[in-house]
């Protein structure tokens, strides 16, 4: 189903072509203020506009429908909606008969049975991260104020502050920034794409989040970045690097009574539960499928493995547009932890 969530449930609807997207979170305490102008920063930093992104530009204004009254949430169902407003669906017909290798084209072909929306990638558009970035948005106002419990009013809540910041570590492996430019304008120039890798660090997370088993908070966070389309990997703390390391240098040495450790090799969990160092994670975001450059893979309509260049609009390098929503992801996870 497409939607997440136990105590802060959310789902998300509309195609990246149709009229509008947006999302409806559930579990979200009332009396927190929150208007239109509050989702500003984080969606202006999802945004196209930088070198290596779409040339699609959206205006992507929230209009929040409902779950606000008086510019303060009610507790009932909160939903916000974007209209789509620059779109162009002349390329997408050649993917009924060529589906792009690396894009979600051919499966959900055969999982919908062809009546998929295929415009702009339908449902599968990384335009969908919009609705998760509003979703963030209002999860880290809950974070903020410290109210969990979704209907208590906020002046009873005690204040935890937890903090998420995500960076951009590394494109097509180069972690000098300042080379990122040039690496992205040749890519640009071959008609190919690059991926990243993105760091992500919340701070001041209480100890005892997350459950030993299935809703582990590793699993948590892990099932929302997840969902964010084109990811291909993610690492808490040492990461893949732990499975080269010896027990004496992957332990985290405990230095006080408030399990503050020396190292954080865990990344902030163990066994399934925060334990009160900031939860520290890496996501790694492929390079985008859709590129210009031509390849090759299997035509429906001619029956045999064909060579194609793809048209349309597309990013160069999705990572440079993933920190805001890896940030939103890990606020949905604790907020619903
Ligand atoms: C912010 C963002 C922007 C994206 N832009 C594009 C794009 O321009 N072209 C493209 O082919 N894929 C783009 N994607 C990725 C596709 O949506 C994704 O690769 C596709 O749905 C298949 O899913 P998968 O890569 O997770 O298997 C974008 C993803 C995100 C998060």
């Amino acid at each position: 189903m497409n939607s997440y969530g136990r105590k802060f449930r959310l789902s998300v609807f509309g195609e990246s072509h149709g009229t509008m997207i947006g999302v409806t979170m559930d579990g979200v305490p009332a009396g927190m203020p929150l208007k239109e102008s509050d989702f500003s920063m984080d969606l202006k930093r999802r945004k196209s506009g930088g070198i290596g992104t779409t040339l699609r530009r959206e205006d992507d204004t929230p209009l929040i429908i409902s779950g606000v009254y008086h510019n303060t949430t009610t507790g009932a169902p909160l939903t916000i909606v974007f209209r789509n407003q620059n779109t162009d669906s002349s390329d997408y017909e050649k993917i009924k008969e060529w589906p792009r290798p690396g894009h979600a084209d051919f499966v959900a072909m055969e999982k919908f049975c062809g009546f998929n929306d295929i415009r702009g990638g339908g449902h599968f558009s990384g335009r969908m991260t919009l609705c998760l970035v509003a979703a963030g948005v209002v999860a880290k106002k809950i974070l903020a104020t410290g109210n969990f419990e979704g209907s208590k009013p906020v002046k009873t809540a005690k204040h935890h502050a937890i903090s998420i910041s995500a960076k951009l570590k590394a494109i097509g492996g180069e972690t000098d920034d300042k080379k990122w430019e040039t690496l992205i304008k040749e890519a640009i120039k071959e008609g190919d794409s690059l991926g990243g890798l993105i760091e992500c660090t919340c701070s001041n997370v209480p100890i005892g989040l997350g459950e030993p088993f299935f809703d582990s908070l590793e699993s948590q966070i892990s099932h929302l970045i997840f969902s964010i389309p084109a990811t291909r990997g993610i690492e808490f703390g040492d990461g893949f690097k732990a499975a080269e390391m010896k027990g004496s240098q992957h332990n985290d040495c405990i230095i006080d009574k408030n399990g503050k450790t020396k190292t954080n090799g865990a990344g902030g969990i163990n066994g399934g539960i925060s334990n009160g160092n900031p939860i520290i994670f890496q996501v790694a975001i492929k390079p985008t499928s859709s590129i210009s450059r031509n390849q090759k893979s299997f035509d429906f309509v001619t029956g045999k493995v064909e060579e194609y260049s793809i048209r349309g609009r597309h990013d160069c390098c999705i990572a440079l547009r993933c920190p805001v929503i890896i940030e939103a992801a890990a606020a949905i996870a604790l907020v619903n932890a």
